[in-house]
This record gives C-alpha cells, sequence and structure tokens, in this order.
C-alpha cells in the first residue's frame, strides 16, 4: 500500500479532504498538538482537545504548533460543551480563539451545540458533534451540524446514560440520518471499518486505538498495561452521576465503584476521586492503578507500541483485505428474468 493511495472515497474523505474515512477524536490530556499533527500527516482528521490547555491563549500557542506540524493536512479542535459550576461560559472564549486562528474543523461532544453553532457555521467552520445516541444524532442534524458521530457501549469516554451496542447503534443512526455519519466504539481496526461502512456509516471515529501510538506523550508504562489489556479489561462507572464512563479497570475504579454502591447519590464524595488531574497525573508517571482512565473494549486491538502511521497503514491493509475477502465471497443475484429461465 502506497502512502497516498486512497482505496476509499466517502463523504467523511470528501468533507475533510483526507486520506481514509477514520477521524482521531478528542482525548482530554493526551491529544495535544504532536499527536494531532501525526494524525493529520498519515491521511486522517484529528481533533485537539481544547479542554487540555490551561487556558484559551495556550490553545492558541497549540493551534499554531499543530499547523506548523501538519504539512499542510486538515487537523481540528475538540471543544466540549459544558457549563461550569459558577455558571462561567468557558466555551466561548475557546471557540473565539479557533475562530481567530483559522481553524476550519470543530468537534463538539459533551452537550446540545446549539448556543454555539450560529457562531462557528458564520465563520464556515465545519462541525462535527458526537453524540451517544440516535435521538441526539436527529436533533444535531436538525440544528444544522455538518456531520454527526454516533457512539456506542464499547466506547472508551462517555458512551451514554443508556449505552447501547455500536453494531445496533450504527444501523439505526444510518436508516435515520442524512448528513454524513460516523460510527464510533470499540472501532480499532479495518475490517471493523468496512463493517461500519457496510452498515451505513461514512466513516468511523477512534480513540483508544490510538493511545498506544509512539506520539501519545503518556508515559510508557501505561501504554504497556493498554497492550497487554484484552477486551474485558474495561468496566462502566458513574451510572449514578448519569456521567457513565467506560474506563480502564484500576484499583482507583474499584474504589469509586464500590463508593457508588456504598453511598449511592452522593456526588460530593466521588468528587475528588473523579478530578481530571488525577488522570493528568497517571499519564505522566505511569501509575494507572491510582486513576480513572478512559478506555473502550478496543484496547484488545492496541497490541503494539509504534509510530501512529504504522497503526493506520495496518488498519488500512485490514480493511482492503476485509473488502477483498468480501467481494470474493459475492455473486450478484442473477435478473430474475434469467433465474426463470
Ligand atoms: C483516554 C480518552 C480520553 C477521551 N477524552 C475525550 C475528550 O476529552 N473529549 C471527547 O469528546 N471525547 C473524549 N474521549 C472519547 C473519544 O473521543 C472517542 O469518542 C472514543 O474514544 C471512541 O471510542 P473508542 O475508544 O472505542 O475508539 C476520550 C476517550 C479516551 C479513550
Amino acid at each position: 500500500m502506497t502512502a497516498m493511495s486512497m482505496p476509499f472515497k466517502t463523504r467523511i474523505t470528501d468533507l475533510y479532504g483526507i486520506r481514509l474515512p477514520i477521524v482521531a477524536s478528542g482525548l482530554m490530556w493526551l491529544a495535544d498538538p504532536g499527536y494531532v499533527a501525526a494524525v493529520a500527516r498519515a491521511g486522517l482528521i484529528g481533533f485537539m482537545t481544547a479542554a487540555s490547555f490551561p487556558d484559551p491563549q495556550a490553545l492558541r500557542a497549540g493551534i499554531r504548533r499543530c499547523r506548523e506540524q501538519s504539512e499542510g493536512k486538515p487537523f481540528g479542535v475538540n471543544i466540549m460543551i459544558r457549563t461550569s459550576r459558577d455558571g462561567t461560559d468557558r466555551v466561548t472564549p475557546l471557540i473565539d480563539v479557533a475562530i481567530e486562528e483559522g481553524v476550519r474543523f470543530v468537534e463538539t461532544a459533551g452537550n446540545n451545540p446549539e448556543a454555539y453553532l450560529k457562531r462557528l457555521k458564520d465563520a464556515g467552520i465545519v462541525v462535527l458533534h458526537k453524540v451517544p445516541g440516535v435521538r441526539y444524532a436527529k436533533k444535531a442534524e436538525a440544528l444544522g451540524v455538518d456531520a454527526v458521530t454516533v457512539v456506542g457501549a464499547e466506547a472508551g469516554g462517555h458512551p451514554g446514560v443508556e449505552p447501547v451496542g455500536t453494531m445496533v447503534m450504527a444501523v439505526a443512526a444510518a436508516r435515520t440520518i442524512r448528513i454524513p455519519l460516523l460510527v464510533a466504539g470499540g472501532i480499532g481496526t479495518g475490517d471493523q471499518l468496512v463493517a461500519a461502512l457496510a452498515m451505513g456509516a461514512d466513516g468511523v471515529a477512534m480513540g483508544t486505538r490510538f493511545l498506544v501510538a509512539e506520539e501519545i506523550w503518556a508515559h510508557r508504562q501505561y501504554k504497556e498495561r493498554l497492550v497487554a489489556a484484552g477486551e474485558t479489561d474495561t468496566t462502566l462507572l458513574l451510572q449514578t452521576m448519569r456521567n457513565t464512563q467506560r474506563a480502564l479497570k484500576t484499583a482507583h475504579v474499584a474504589m469509586i465503584q464500590q463508593l457508588e454502591k456504598n453511598q449511592p447519590g452522593d456526588t460530593t464524595a466521588l468528587l475528588p476521586h473523579i478530578m481530571g488531574t488525577v488522570g493528568r497525573k497517571a499519564y505522566e508517571t505511569g501509575d494507572y492503578e491510582q486513576a480513572m482512565l478512559s478506555c473502550g473494549q478496543g484496547v484488545v486491538f492496541a497490541d503494539r507500541i509504534e509510530p501512529l502511521s504504522a497503526i493506520v497503514d495496518r488498519v488500512e491493509a485490514e480493511a482492503c483485505a476485509a473488502m477483498a475477502r468480501l467481494t470474493g465471497l459475492y455473486r450478484a443475484p442473477q435478473a430474475a428474468a434469467g433465474r426463470a429461465a
């Protein structure tokens, strides 16, 4: 497979001008300029997580760094739509910086993007909104986003309060949604990319599969744990907060699950243990047992620490092999008249 081959052309490859219909979604603390630029150079589009930067000016510097390293290839910014506890609008300043810096692609997630959509669209930004359910996808489509990602139960991060498996979610969404559609949740191989296209999606989004890329800055010990992990090494938690999360099974996660069991609804007891800074520290030190780290069931496919481009090459080769296999299995039905004769 040559680096420049374009075996797939879908509405997603057209929308972003990318080589493969794969999006590398936002990853808190980890989707930084170096990683997102590596994704761009590999012919996909990645979204730099705005919430990982301490303030909007740091995001501005991050966008500039990413642009310097991405060889003119497209990249985007992931913006979490949320209301802060003190009522401060932390979203608009991030959008302002993205617009000022000429960012063309934004991935929104977390909540309804309606309040920010006009500003983004007026600036000519292509908005991809990510949701954990078909009804939210329909809502986003009606609001006027350009594309939508539906996330199934297998996903790392937030699979929704009523998680639905990716296999069901994909087809249910494809039968309902008219705008370009991405499917995510447990997807880490080219075979699955082909399956998603067969189910009616225009592409896939991946998070967990890329966590073992060399360009992810986290400690090697954490990546080695991911390489060793199988499909049963993640678990759901925080259901009692209606903020369900899929994370790597660790001692810290087991402790939180016990708290949820013993003190259901006691958010105050949970808060100190689920602070993002705990996760950031674990990525730094490699002491993953002491943190709640988002991770999807597709971790089973993260089998080697290697450059991101090598992961993408393997996914591409798998997708091409899956297409060839399907083609070999398929015999077009003869025309009805021919059969009758
Ligand atoms: C470590 C990690 C951090 C994540 N952080 C974010 C985030 O900050 N914002 C976001 O929109 N999604 C976040 N997600 C979700 C991913 O963007 C993506 O939807 C998910 O990983 C797809 O499922 P997969 O993990 O099975 O590939 C995170 C996922 C992981 C694994």
